[in-house]
């Protein structure tokens, strides 16, 4: 079901929303975003899969969020006979989910986070063992605010006012409940009367930056600007810029991380400039289980986001052929420092992020 609505502004939607009485997942569809400003009912589990796959909904916490609330949606339509067949359904609709998007952790983790509470009432009945699924998601999604908006504290003690921060892809509202992570320390200086400059990749081929990125921070009176992938170096080279900050969607336990492709180009500019690149990571979407990002599986998505989206005409030659990883992975070396919820993550990272990992358990 799609709705229009008459709200104004942007940053008064909720990314993500659990609508109870209609037992459905409401999302606002980033697809049409900025143009129109449409919210969806997911009801059934292809619904959830096609929303999470054709970035819907998308951005790390966001997709764990509407996950967490899809899987109990789904839970409570399961008619099942006997508890092992309730089971079986539910792990099977959990695995089925998960496999939407392959990279981001945050989708398997909350999945695996409902799954967990699922059996660990197995044996009561069905309507309480679905209440305690409740309980789970509506918790993942308040953490997440929680989560961000101790991120942004930490962030804002990297940057001064009238700093000039850069930002690749969308790592904002957007992409969590609230606050974003990259954009959580911009929208807290916003408060606090920072007045940052931030530039905006447009971030192709999808073009978040463009179409998030730029939204959202205008929405919120920040002094933004776009600029195409290709221009961050220059941006940088005329001194514009004080700090990267950028999200991420898997953090690998040596601290290479995979976020939006293009992230690894600006970071390694960076580098060459000396300005610090921040990843800011809830400390869900470190992943103590991938040793480096050689390991990490990066998403491959379909040629014509590439050849055709977003253009009038195709603009590429038929046949031509197409390299389209929706990620990449930054290097440790090339990374300042991983902002999480519970502190700043600095190199070694094998021994900072374990310790801010096991404070979150
Ligand atoms: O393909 P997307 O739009 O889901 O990619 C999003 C990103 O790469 C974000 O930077 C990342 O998920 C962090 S969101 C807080």
């Amino acid at each position: 079901m799609k709705q229009q609505t008459e709200k104004k502004n942007i940053m008064d939607y909720d990314t993500v929303r659990l609508d109870e009485e209609a037992s459905a997942v409401v999302i606002l569809d980033q697809t049409r975003l900025p143009g129109v400003i449409e919210e969806i009912s997911l009801r059934s589990a292809e619904e959830l899969y096609e929303a999470i796959y054709l970035l819907k909904v998308r951005g790390a916490p966001a997709i764990g969020v509407a996950a967490a609330f899809g899987i109990y949606v789904l839970a409570k339509q399961i008619e099942a006979l006997d508890p092992d067949a309730f089971y079986r359904e539910f792990t099977r609709l959990k695995e089925y989910l998960e496999s939407a998007r392959p990279t981001a952790v945050n989708l398997s983790w909350a999945l695996n986070r409902m799954q967990r509470v699922a059996f660990s009432h197995r044996g009561k009945a069905t309507v309480d063992v679905v209440a305690h699924l409740k309980e789970e998601a509506v918790a993942i999604w308040q953490e997440d605010i929680d989560v961000c908006k101790k991120i942004g504290e930490y962030g804002l003690s990297l940057v001064k006012p009238g700093d000039g921060i850069l930002t690749h892809c969308n790592a904002g509202q957007l992409a969590t409940s609230r606050y974003g992570t990259a954009t959580a320390p911009i929208y807290l200086g916003q408060e606090r009367g920072y007045h940052f400059r931030v530039f905006a990749d447009e971030t192709r081929p999808l073009l978040q930056g463009a179409r998030l990125t730029a939204y959202e921070l205008m929405a919120s009176g920040v002094d933004v600007t776009l600029i195409c992938d290709n221009m961050s170096g220059a941006v940088m080279k005329n001194g514009w810029v004080d700090a990267v900050f950028v999200g991420c969607d898997r953090v690998a336990a040596n601290g290479d991380t995979a976020n939006k492709i293009g992230t690894s180009v600006v970071a390694a500019v960076a580098k060459y400039y000396g300005i610090p690149v921040y990843v800011c990571a809830p400390t869900s979407t470190i992943d103590p289980d991938t040793p480096d990002g050689a390991a990490i599986r990066i998403e491959q998505r379909p040629a014509e986001e590439v050849t055709e989206m977003w253009y009038r005409r195709r603009m590429a030659p038929e046949g031509v052929k197409v390299y389209n990883p929706a990620f990449d992975v930054t290097d440790h070396a090339l990374i300042a420092g991983i902002v999480t919820e519970y502190g700043i993550a600095r190199a070694p990272y094998e021994i900072s992020l374990a310790k801010l990992k096991g404070m979150a358990e």
